[in-house]
């Protein structure tokens, strides 16, 4: 490729930027691909051959290589790497050009990293991409955010590349600053907590019900043709018929049970706490999978405290029902959570986000895609004003309507000492939100007894200490 040729460039060419610079190739752009790891650039060579792709392990080549204002996608891992890259690639840009960090970055690093590149007159973009390796190569969900002028420039390229539900393609600019990749970290985060609500409903098939993985591959992928239609629930049935290829056995038996994680989830809680915006589902998903890593202790723990099983002696096929009403419900609570948390996001730090352009870009590529989004847009689109999606009267009559087979789960989940801390997160989330009298009165009753914290009254405007002793 002759210099300065190139529409788009790309550094990193991992899994994710590979996939993504094939997936712009195939939609007709020329692309400039870097990455100093010289194996990385000619593998990528051989996957590229007889397209207009370029690649080098040079930074001053790449640069030289793109059209300006020059657009270039960092896919590089999150944290000092990224600054890294930054570092290198900046005395080579022209004021004018745009970086797109479309790593999973904390936000607080793009806010840190857009100001000092703006003092440069670089734009710098924050981009949440979901979807893992396919959704990279076929189309995954995009979630930018930052400069709004800039982003009609790569707009076309990233409509182009982007899943499509319907016509509609899974991108969409989200707002200023680091919009993107909070967006992205509470995409994360509801996905943790899908994630665990579906591991509860297998454990309390596989060791309450006994269920085997064939039964299991027939729940969820039955499942998955019911109103949970979604990609965790597909992939799940999927999992249950993998067999192991050294064993022969049924590989998610190998698997050990214990959770790793990069961190996004995490962040979420955490800046929920900082919000003050309450993400229990959330933040059981996090807790949950710091409890699997507790792997010694909880085999000597299983010594200590046996447990008896007792299994499942009701009706199954009833149990069944109830579990895929009670997970729908849960889902349900828990993107109310997360978009509850974004609602607040948006307004602390002036995102401006339109929550129901990010429900729409979350129908398809992601991760957490669903069918239900389609039910979380339209609440959004006809009442956007609202403070929870608990509120939107279709999803409201959905959860009541369920909330009686999650109680029921709730129950035999404790009676059969079956762990479900996402289940129960999630009910408890359901009947504190719809109480209009809640025990924190006893809170602030003893915040005053101890610490003359003050309390205020139902009846009286004002601030308020009493000597309770
Ligand atoms: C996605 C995924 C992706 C990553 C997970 C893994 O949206 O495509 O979320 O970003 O695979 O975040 O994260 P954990 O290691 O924290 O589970």
């Amino acid at each position: 490729m002759e210099t300065q040729e190139c529409d788009i460039g790309v550094v990193g060419l991992g899994v994710m930027g590979r996939n993504l610079l094939l997936n712009m190739l195939d939609h007709g752009y020329s692309t400039a691909g870097l990455d100093t790891d010289t194996a990385k650039a000619r593998s990528f060579i051989d996957d590229a051959r007889n397209t207009r792709a370029s690649v080098t392990t040079k930074p001053q080549t790449f640069v030289a290589m793109l059209r300006e204002p020059r657009a270039i996608i960092l896919l590089v891992p999150a944290g000092p790497p990224v600054d890294a890259v930054i570092r290198e690639l900046l005395p080579l840009l022209s004021p004018g050009d745009l970086l797109i960090d479309a790593g999973n970055s904390h936000f607080t690093d793009t806010d840190r990293r857009s100001a000092a590149l703006a003092d440069k007159g670089i734009h710098f973009f924050g981009m949440g991409v979901s979807g893992g390796e396919s959704g990279a190569r076929h189309g995954p969900s995009m979630m930018p955010g930052g400069p709004k002028d800039a982003y009609q420039r790569v707009r076309p390229m990233l409509e182009a590349i982007a899943a499509k539900v319907g016509a509609e393609p899974c991108v969409a600019y989200l707002g200023s600053g680091s919009a993107g990749h909070y967006v992205k970290m509470v995409h994360n985060g509801i996905e943790y907590g899908l994630m665990q609500l579906i591991a509860e409903t297998y454990d309390l098939m596989r060791r309450g019900l006994g269920f085997d993985n064939k039964m299991l591959h027939e729940v969820f992928d039955s499942w998955n043709k019911s109103e949970l239609h979604s990609f965790l629930i597909e992939i799940t049935a999927a999992i249950f018929l993998k067999q192991d290829d050294r064993t022969g056995k049924p590989l998610i038996d190998l698997v050990r049970d214990v959770a790793r994680q990069k961190g996004t989830g995490k962040w979420t809680s955490q800046n929920a706490m900082d919000l003050q915006t309450s993400i229990p589902t959330i933040d059981a998903a996090v807790a949950a999978r710091d409890l699997s890593g507790y792997n010694d202790e909880r085999e000597a723990a299983s010594r200590v405290y046996i447990r008896q099983p007792s299994p499942f002696q009701g009706d199954a096929p009833a149990l069944l029902t109830q579990l895929r009403r009670s997970l729908y419900a849960a889902m349900i609570i828990t993107y109310a959570q997360g978009l509850a948390l974004l609602r607040r996001a948006s307004e602390i730090y002036n995102y401006d986000i339109d929550l129901e352009a990010v429900a729409r870009i979350w129908r398809g590529g992601c991760i957490i895609r669903a069918a239900v989004l389609d039910d979380i847009r339209a609440a959004f689109h006809s009442r956007p004003e609202f403070p929870n999606l608990l509120l939107d009267p279709r999803l409201a009559e959905t959860i009541a309507t369920r909330q009686a087979d999650l109680r029921a789960v709730v129950k035999l989940a404790v009676e059969l000492a079956i762990p479900s801390p996402a289940l129960m997160a999630s009910l408890a989330y359901f009947d504190g939100y719809r109480s209009d009298r809640l025990p924190a009165n006893l809170i602030q009753a003893q915040r005053d007894f101890f610490g003359a914290h003050t309390y205020e009254r139902t009846d009286e405007d004002g601030v308020f200490h009493t000597k309770w002793s």
